[in-house]
């Protein structure tokens, strides 16, 4: 299951096997209408919803998508309440949905942080879509990319006291299948939405060779129309991992 970019060359086709997005420009897309921030979120909903139903469509395995980083604690109490509800609104209405769809649903980050409520509501809809296997959609939060590293160092560790003794037995392969996205091959492709250029602590580890790709567009204007102009954006890639043109 495991692919390190760094090792094997996954194989290219038209249709990114895995897609990670980081769903930006919420806020400011209900700033410029007058509205609350809040109404962005809202509205960012239904985003998650259009792709998730586009990404299936077009044959993507893996649909990864940031919703919560930890660093976003640090707004305003309000918004971070709203933020959870949203959440939580949306296990309760769409994990069924989703059961049907044949969509495997999993959640990573560090869920300690979350109400009891929200943790049982997670765990509930993991179980109902574990048996899916024709898209599987990974919600990130309360994720952060170095916390998904030492989080991995600390349950290697744990796991293998041993290898204390003998550290050069650690490589890559070994220490990955700690991390939170050991189930899935590394994203082939990155959207940010929102205009920023920027990782933000998402997937550090797993992006090392990504093609990334950046839109102004904001999170709630993000539609099948934007999805697949950066389908075709990644089409035009080519992908060399650390090769010359003329290996490939
Ligand atoms: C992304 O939109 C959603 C979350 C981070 C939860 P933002 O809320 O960051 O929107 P902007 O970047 O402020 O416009
Ligand atoms: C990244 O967006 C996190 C999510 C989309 C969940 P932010 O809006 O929090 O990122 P920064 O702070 O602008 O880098
Ligand atoms: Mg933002």
């Amino acid at each position: 299951m495991l692919l390190s970019s760094t090792q094997k060359i996954p194989e290219h086709s038209a249709i990114p096997r895995h897609l990670a997005i980081i769903m930006d420009g919420n806020g400011r897309w209900a700033t410029r209408r007058m509205l609350p921030r809040t109404a962005g979120h809202m509205r960012g909903v239904q985003s998650v919803r259009r792709i998730v139903e586009s990404c299936g469509k077009a044959g993507v395995k893996y649909l990864t998508l940031f919703a919560f980083s930890s660093e976003n604690w640090r707004r305003p109490s309000d918004e971070v309440s709203l933020l959870m509800r949203l959440f939580v609104q949306a296990l309760e209405k769409e994990v069924h949905k989703l059961e049907k769809q044949g969509v495997r649903l999993r959640v990573i980050g560090d869920l300690t942080r979350f109400d009891p409520k929200l943790q049982q509501l997670i765990k509930e809809a993991e179980a109902k879509t574990a048996h899916n296997d024709s898209l599987h959609l990974t919600i990130a939060a309360n994720y952060g990319g170095r916390w998904d590293i030492l989080n991995a160092t600390q349950q290697l560790l744990k796991d293998k006291p041993e290898l204390i003794q003998t550290p050069e037995l650690i490589n890559e392969e070994t220490f990955s299948e700690y991390l939170s996205m050991a189930f899935a091959p590394e994203p082939d492709l990155f959207i940010r939405t929102g205009g920023e250029q920027r990782i933000s602590n998402f997937l550090i580890w797993q992006l090392a060779y990504t093609e990334l790709y950046f839109t102004d567009v904001y999170w709630p204007d993000f539609g099948a129309k934007q999805l697949d102009a950066a389908f075709e954006w990644y089409q035009g890639r080519e992908r060399r991992f650390g090769r010359t043109s003329a290996q490939l």
